[in-house]
């Protein structure tokens, strides 16, 4: 199928369409305003095209919608459920799955299986309910991320990977006892998207294991990530994804997966494990958090559209091939425009380079979020900002943490736009850009305690 010389095309034609509402440049400012500047806040009703986020937005199959009429909502043992056990098992190689409502009720049980009180978790960036977690269960999240990561300019391959010397440091400082597992989250989403590579995972694990350092991964992303590691890892050209996945969580313990990105449905996640006795204590906690064992925070019918989006994600590589291309083909329209972008493009989204963008606005008025509110103004797109608001406060300090990459990320749902709504947005980001000396700053009129980036509140400063 592959040819590198010609142009592709989406692996799938539409059967069914959903109309989306147009508005006026008056809608849209009395629309921002209303929502206190803050895109999470605003109707999605008054959005016209929407790069929210990745997350529980894709279009499902037909076979999928197909699938949902099959489940079993059986409390306990439903068949689905085990076709989810088999999809996990065959797609990514995990013995033990528990499932959950989604990512983030994965990484609470796993935070509190295996955290306590002054342990450390090292990572490779932080990711907001990931960090959460593992602070609310006593833990100290240490980034060990490799500095390119921190480099909108740097044009290294593979930006995800953990640098293995902060690592050891990290190990050398506390003691192994201290660090009961790695973070490792593949296709990094707060760095923009980026990989690990193969080589990166297998160095990790090939260091932690004698320690009895568990390495879990956040494979919430790491279909994509096998892309990469297709195009640009020595040896794999040839392999297919499905096969690069297996490989990549050979190299690990476990993994927290939410379900809303790669496996391609609007909910549902799981935590999977190899250890019988560590998916023991899991579901112990499930009873009490999620839902039974055999069902976590999901019904019947996702488990069987779970099933089959796993196995869709990866049953040919045309899938993430037009997928990440789609992600391309957006990143390289604003990059020939001179926008500055974090590059590589990564694999779910364009993250424009809002501290470059908007240089006259400092950090401490929250930049990335200002540009965010005037791309939606101008076009009815809705972007999110990652940046210092993202960050959110140290808890210890209680002071404003100040990421080095203040970005917007235009994020794209699966299977959900065709390239011309990717032209529309790429011309409003340029007609922003080209008025970026009238973006003004912000300042907080509401501040939430924790996540504060869902439901902050702003106004321009004067
Ligand atoms: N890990 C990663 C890497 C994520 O991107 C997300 C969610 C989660 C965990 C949490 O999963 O939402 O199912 O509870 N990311 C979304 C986003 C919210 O927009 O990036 P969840």
């Amino acid at each position: 199928m592959e040819d590198a010389h010609r142009t592709w095309a989406e692996p799938w034609k539409i059967k069914m369409v959903e109309p989306i509402r147009m508005t006026t440049r008056e809608e849209r400012e009395a629309a921002i305003e209303a929502a206190g500047y803050n895109t999470f806040l605003l109707e999605a009703d008054d959005v016209y095209i929407d790069l929210l986020t990745d997350s529980g937005t894709s279009a499902m199959s037909d076979r999928q919608w197909s699938a949902l009429m099959l489940g079993d909502e059986a409390y306990a043992g439903s068949k689905s459920f085990y076709k989810l056990v088999d999809a996990v098992r065959e797609v990514y190689g995990y013995e033990e799955l528990v499932p959950t409502h989604q990512g983030r009720g994965a990484e609470h049980i796993l935070s509190q299986i295996l955290i306590k009180e002054g342990d450390v978790v090292p990572g490779n960036m932080y990711f907001t309910t990931t960090r959460f977690h593992q602070e609310r269960a006593g833990g100290k999240f240490v980034d060990v991320i490799v500095d390119e990561a921190h480099d909108p300019h740097s044009l290294a391959a593979f930006k995800g990977n953990i640098d293995m010397a902060k690592l050891r440091a990290v190990v050398d400082e506390y003691g192994a006892d201290r660090v009961p597992y790695v973070s490792f989250e593949t296709n990094v989403n707060m760095a923009g998207g980026q990989p690990v590579s193969m080589a990166n995972l297998r160095e990790v694990y090939e260091y932690c294991h004698p320690l009895g350092i568990l390495v879990m991964l956040d494979a919430t992303r790491a279909a994509e990530n096998a892309w990469f590691i297709k195009q640009r890892e020595y040896g794999y050209h040839d392999q297919p994804i499905s096969q690069i996945l297996r490989e990549m969580t050979s190299w690990s313990d476990g993994a927290t997966v939410s379900s809303k990105k790669d496996n391609l449905v609007n909910i549902g996640g799981f935590l999977a494990l190899r250890d019988p006795e560590l998916a023991r204590q899991a579901r112990s906690m499930l009873v009490a958090f999620e839902g039974l064992h055999t069902y976590g925070g999901m019904s019947g019918r996702d488990m069987e559209a779970l099933a089959a989006g796993i196995h869709e994600m990866v049953d040919t590589d045309d899938h993430i091939r037009a997928r990440v291309g789609q992600v391309e083909y957006l990143g390289d329209k604003l990059i020939k425009a001179g926008i500055p972008v974090i590059r590589p493009i990564g694999g779910h989204g364009v993250f424009l380079d809002a501290g470059t963008i908007l240089e006259h606005v400092p950090q401490e008025q929250f930049p990335a979020q200002a540009l965010a509110a005037a791309i939606y103004v101008d076009s009815g797109v809705r972007g999110m900002e990652r940046g210092i608001v993202s960050a959110g406060r140290d808890p210890q300090t209680g002071k404003n943490r100040h990421p080095a990459l203040e970005l917007v990320r235009l994020t794209i749902p699966r299977r959900v736009y065709t390239q011309s709504h990717m032209d529309v947005t790429a011309e409003s980001v340029i007609k922003v850009w080209e008025h970026r000396d009238s973006i003004r700053g912000l300042r907080f009129t509401y501040e939430p305690e924790s996540l504060r980036f869902f439901q902050a509140r702003f106004e321009p400063v004067d």
